[in-house]
């Protein structure tokens, strides 16, 4: 059942472009229109609703915080991400007017649950994004999107990070569809992009030997620093809580904007530092950006890192090692620059020996507060 793969965890990472691919099946037309027909959430209210608040927990609070950027770019509605656990002791303002998408994999998070019982008792309507078909968060929400990734049994999520972030995309541009903030075209455009996405995630998974390899050259790490930017910082997250999952290696996740806010003082000679760069087409000079951090960590003796866009030459200068992935549109990168570090963590745990499928002290899901 683990497909010939070691682990299962390795399986599911290879299941991606099919998670992927499932989970945007049959939700849009030939001309790029969506077409969520489970959301059972009446329109007008779906027109009318003037915040979104993202509730979970873990790698699924990741997908959040990259959907907020989608969202708000494409929807204009201001949204925010909250830690499940975080949102329910505290005095939250939700209303009527406020939609929840609750994200959670195995639809059986307490703190999730705990959460989405208190935005409805407000009267807010609740969106579940969810992998596991009748299970109780679903159930009590008011609506599901299910992600079709397929079961995930290693405790560590991987497909179903990727699929959440597919189905909050479509969830983004539906709503930008049904409230009129984009144009027909636009979205297509987004649609025909998502499309590409499972074949650029193979090619990632078909080139995979070089990260494998560093990562079982560096099993010896104390400590790894990743770094992003945009969406890239949702991703410098992940990455690094893959590995304190898998490998037991202290890893933090940076907004590379933050680093002279006080982490750079952590680089000191041979520190390895991840640094997930944005797209050099992208907006802004954020990329730019992110190349200076590159040099300034390097200069202090960093070993760098980097995954970048291919063709995107100019992180070579400063970079030990470089990965590259794919090109694509910024909002969607992270559907491909998370790969390499799910591999990386899961390469590097098994080059110490450790159970990737079951890391110690983990439980699948949470199911107690
Ligand atoms: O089932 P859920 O998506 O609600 O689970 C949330 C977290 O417990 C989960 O993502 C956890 O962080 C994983 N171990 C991450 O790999």
């Amino acid at each position: 059942e683990k497909g010939g793969y070691p682990s299962f965890m390795e399986k599911e990472i290879n299941d991606q472009p099919d998670a992927v691919a499932q989970t945007l099946l049959g939700r849009s037309d030939a001309q790029g229109k969506l077409i969520l027909d489970e959301l059972r959430i009446d329109e007008t209210i779906l027109r009318s609703v003037d915040k979104i608040v993202v509730l979970a927990c873990g790698t699924s609070a990741y997908a959040g915080q990259v959907a907020k950027y989608a969202i708000e770019h494409w929807c204009r509605i201001p949204t925010e991400v909250e830690l499940s656990h975080e949102f329910r002791y505290r005095d939250p303002i939700v209303n009527e007017k406020t939609l929840v998408v609750a994200i959670s994999q195995s639809g059986e998070t307490m703190d999730t649950l705990m959460a989405v019982r208190y935005a409805r008792e407000q009267g807010a309507k609740v969106v579940a994004i969810c992998n596991t078909n009748g299970s109780t968060i679903p159930r009590e929400s008011d609506a599901v999107l299910y992600t079709h990734a397929g079961p995930e049994i290693a405790v560590a999520s991987t497909k179903a990070f990727l699929a959440q972030i597919t189905a909050a995309y479509l969830l983004g541009l539906y709503l930008a569809q049904l409230r009129g903030n984009k144009f027909g075209d636009e979205i297509a455009d987004v649609m025909a992009d998502l499309a590409d996405m499972p074949a650029k995630i193979q090619s990632i998974l078909d080139n995979a030997d070089k990260v494998k390899k560093l990562a079982r050259d560096m099993s010896n790490a104390k400590s790894v620093l990743f770094l992003g930017r945009h969406v890239g910082f949702p991703v410098a997250m992940e990455g690094a809580l893959k590995l304190k999952e898998l490998a037991y290696i202290h890893a933090e996740g940076f907004a590379a904007g933050e680093l002279k806010h006080g982490p750079i003082a952590l680089i000191e000679d041979g520190q390895p530092v991840v640094v997930v760069v944005p797209s050099p087409n992208g907006r802004d000079s954020l990329h730019a950006k992110v190349v200076s951090n590159i040099q300034e960590i390097r200069a202090r003796g960093a070993v760098t890192i980097v995954i970048a866009e291919e063709g995107d030459t100019s992180v070579e200068a400063y970079a030990e090692h470089v990965f590259y992935v794919p090109k694509t549109p910024t909002l969607l990168a992270p559907l491909l620059t998370t790969v390499p570090l799910q591999i990386f963590a899961c390469e590097l745990a098994s080059a110490k020996g450790y159970d990737v499928d079951q890391p110690r002290n983990l439980a699948k899901s949470v199911t107690v507060e």
